[in-house]
């Protein structure tokens, strides 16, 4: 079976993190899994039986690499499974932490012209001491807007690693898909 690829934009590590443990856990059914950073990615898409692309959002936005990279492989990525995920900090509200509530996948799912199969939304991680000062004062001020802390002793980790779990077990279902239209195709 062609292997299943995990692409990931991460600015602290989160991302990869998240793109990690995917991969462990895809490992256990799908014996072949290839992790890239996405601006290191140069491999043919049609090689591989499914794409999974990860990005955390800074400032409100996943980095410009994510939506130029799909907007230039739209009709590769849709002859193939395919599953996108966001990462951020408003996830960490249960009121914001699906694809249907959270407003940055909702907006970047209505600007680019392509459906994954699968969509997700993990809250990401805050760490003060990772950040410039800048980035520290205004993250300071998100998350007083959001009722969240202004100070941390040690990182703070939002990511629901059983739901990451989950995600995965449903690209696990996407694999059953394309097996059996590839037993379609082959019936036909
Ligand atoms: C400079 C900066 C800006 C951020 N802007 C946002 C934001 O606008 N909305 C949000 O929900 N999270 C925001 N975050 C939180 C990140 O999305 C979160 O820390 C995530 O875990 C980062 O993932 P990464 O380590 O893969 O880059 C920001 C973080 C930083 C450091």
């Amino acid at each position: 079976m062609k292997p299943i690829a995990i692409l990931y934009s991460t600015v602290d590590g989160q991302t990869k993190k998240i793109c990690e443990y995917l991969a462990n856990h895809l490992e256990q059914s799908h014996s072949k899994i290839h992790l890239y950073s996405l601006d290191e990615f140069y491999e043919e898409i049609p090689s591989y039986h499914t794409i999974i692309i990860g990005a955390s959002i800074r400032y409100g936005k996943h980095n410009e690499i994510v939506e130029r990279f799909i907007k230039e492989n739209r009709q590769a990525l849709e002859k193939i499974n395919s599953a996108f995920f966001s990462v951020n900090l408003v996830a960490r509200k249960t009121d914001k932490n699906l694809p249907e509530t959270n407003p940055y996948l909702i907006k970047f799912m209505k600007s680019i012209d392509w459906k994954p199969d699968l969509t997700g939304v993990f809250a990401g991680s805050l760490d003060y001491s990772k950040y410039r000062f800048f980035d520290r004062l205004m993250i300071k001020a998100i998350m007083k807007f959001t009722n969240g802390p202004t100070k941390t002793e040690k990182p703070i980790e939002y990511t629901n690693w059983e739901r990451v779990k989950a995600f995965a077990e449903n690209i696990k279902s996407l694999e059953n898909k394309n097996r059996s239209n590839s037993l379609q195709e082959a019936t036909a």
